[in-house]
């Protein structure tokens, strides 16, 4: 990370909290949408538990490995930096739509989707910055982390479609169940 941090680490320090911020709000929102799937009694909904699981803990994985990194910056993981701040602010809505209890499971995995979307270009924009930089080592780092968030992505944007061939087509295709 120190040529990524070499000509203005306090702004380096403020994307980095700003995907802590994003990562911190996306373990709560697995853990809401787990919750409630885990009482479903719907099969289809059930052969998608393992593979959300293992993206809730990725999201952890994303979540502590940003902490170090914030740290060994000299930055502090509390603090509300302007970008973390904006993030807070852009979140609003698809938290009130997972964590305040809508109780349809296609809803949740609707509101993942653009959650999903922003947390990839999120990472995609930290590697193109790493490679723009000639940071090797952080730019390895970003990219693995990115292929965590493009499975996501393809999973959430497959049940949605799911949901969507059922409701339109009246079709019945099976869940996805990850790569
Ligand atoms: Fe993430
Ligand atoms: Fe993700």
């Amino acid at each position: 990370m120190k040529k990524l941090a070499k000509t203005h680490p306090d702004k380096l320090l403020d994307l980095l909290c700003e995907r802590l911020t994003f990562e911190r709000s996306g373990v709560q929102l697995y853990d809401a949408i787990l919750a409630k799937m885990t009482k479903s009694k719907a099969p289809k909904i059930k052969d998608m538990l393992p593979q959300m699981k293992e993206h809730r803990d990725q999201e952890k994985e994303h979540e502590e490995w940003l902490e170090e990194q914030i740290r060994a910056l000299g930055g502090d993981t509390e603090q509300l930096t302007e970008m973390a701040k904006l993030t807070k602010a852009e979140s609003v809505g698809i938290e009130n739509v997972i964590l305040d209890g809508d109780p349809k499971i296609p809803h949740l995995f609707h509101a993942l989707l653009a959650a999903e979307l922003v947390d990839n270009t999120g990472w995609e924009l930290l590697c193109d910055l790493a490679e723009e930089a000639g940071d090797e080592d952080a730019q390895s780092e970003f990219e693995q982390r990115l292929e965590h968030e493009e499975e996501h992505l393809e999973l959430v944007k497959q049940a949605v479609e799911m949901f969507a061939i059922r409701d339109v087509l009246g079709e019945d295709v099976p869940a996805p169940t990850g790569p």
